[in-house]
């Protein structure tokens, strides 16, 4: 899945620190796992993982794609089913069809986020893989769950997320919205998902090596990802404006606001108990580079610090570009 700050690119270099810097790590935790992409690479490298993060869809991608081992006949049997249910006599005015009923044209709505045959889709899958909850076990719930997460995106009406929909039907809406098998990676390694705030997180959990790539500006992700997130809860919010966000954002993020961004990293590093921690940044971010630089090097063995630049690669899409400039980082460095 695309996502704001995503580390798709980058999963080779930050898999190279680790292995030029470090020795006997078996454990790590990715705190800020967002779409799951740099924590299922750590799986795939060998490591036991455990990701977190405070959006419970992110929780449910991750718990669906990090914590299974294979794809089971039954998994891919429910897919299928799932696939091929009815929507002809379901009605979008129903209330219960949350998605349908308000993100979606119909005589209530005027949001263009879906058009109204996947929108449908949506819910009677969602409705369905709740009514099949009883008949799993949590991490193939999850698993489809995540499946359906992951197809949203490919029929819904955005450039990239969730804070705005175009005004004209982009061509990709009009595909039909289709579970896809998810691969998984066969790992005899623990895996955990958490859903939390990472300053709670932090004092429970320890491992061999943290890795933190909190957002690095003032977009929450929340608004981002309105959608998926009441997807994933399905929870009937109370709902606003002309986007039909949350109004309720329990998600708020310290590291996304200027005055609160320095302290939110000093208390996270301080209370990191492991031996080694990455950080994803750049530096364009919050946090200027050289304040960023002093709260890490205060939080560890300064003489282990290492600062590691590399061009801004994106992903190819229609927005312009104004990356000129901008570089990743990632900040090493032993506790
Ligand atoms: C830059 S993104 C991470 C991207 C991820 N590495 C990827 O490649 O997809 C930052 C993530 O931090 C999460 N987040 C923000 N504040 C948080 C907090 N206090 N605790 C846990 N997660 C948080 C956001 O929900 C978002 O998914």
């Amino acid at each position: 899945m695309r996502y704001l700050g995503g580390k798709g690119l980058m999963t080779d270099n930050i898999l190279g620190v680790v292995d030029e810097n470090t020795q006997g790590v078996r454990s790590v935790l990715d705190m800020f796992s967002g779409s799951g992409i740099v924590a299922r690479a750590f799986k795939e490298a060998g490591f036991s993982v455990a990701a977190n993060d405070i959006l419970y869809f992110s929780y449910a991608i991750n718990r669906g794609t990090l914590c299974n081992n294979r794809t089971s006949r039954k998994l891919r049997e429910l897919l299928a089913h799932l696939n091929h249910l009815p929507i002809e006599n379901i009605d979008p005015n129903d209330v219960n069809n949350f998605i349908a009923h308000n993100y979606s044209p119909n005589e209530n709505c005027q949001r263009m986020y879906f058009q109204p045959k996947n929108a449908l889709k949506i819910d009677i899958i969602r409705q369905e893989i709740e009514r099949l909850r009883g008949e799993l076990n949590e991490n193939e719930y999850y698993y489809l769950l995540a499946s359906l997460l992951n197809a949203v995106p490919f029929v819904a009406n955005i450039t990239g997320t969730y804070a705005a929909y175009l005004k004209y039907w982009d061509v990709r809406t009009y595909k039909d919205l289709t579970l896809e098998e998810i691969p998984v990676c066969s790992s005899r390694k623990r895996c955990t998902a958490y859903n939390m705030n990472a300053d709670e997180l932090v004092r429970d959990v320890r491992c061999d090596l943290v890795y933190l790539d909190p957002p690095y500006n003032e977009r929450e992700y929340l608004p981002n990802y309105h959608i998926l997130e009441t997807i994933a809860r399905y929870d009937n919010p109370e709902i606003k404006g002309i986007t039909g966000m949350r109004v309720q954002n329990d998600c708020k993020s310290d590291f996304c606001r200027k005055k609160l961004v320095r302290d939110a990293f000093n208390n996270l590093l301080q209370n990191l108990n492991c031996k080694y921690v990455i950080v994803s940044y750049n530096n364009e971010g919050l946090l200027p580079t050289e304040e960023l630089v002093e709260v890490i090097q205060n939080n560890g063995k300064a003489d282990t610090f290492r600062l590691f630049e590399y061009e801004y690669r994106r992903y190819k899409n229609k927005i312009p570009n104004n990356t000129i400039g901008l570089k990743e980082q990632l900040y090493f460095i032993k506790k």
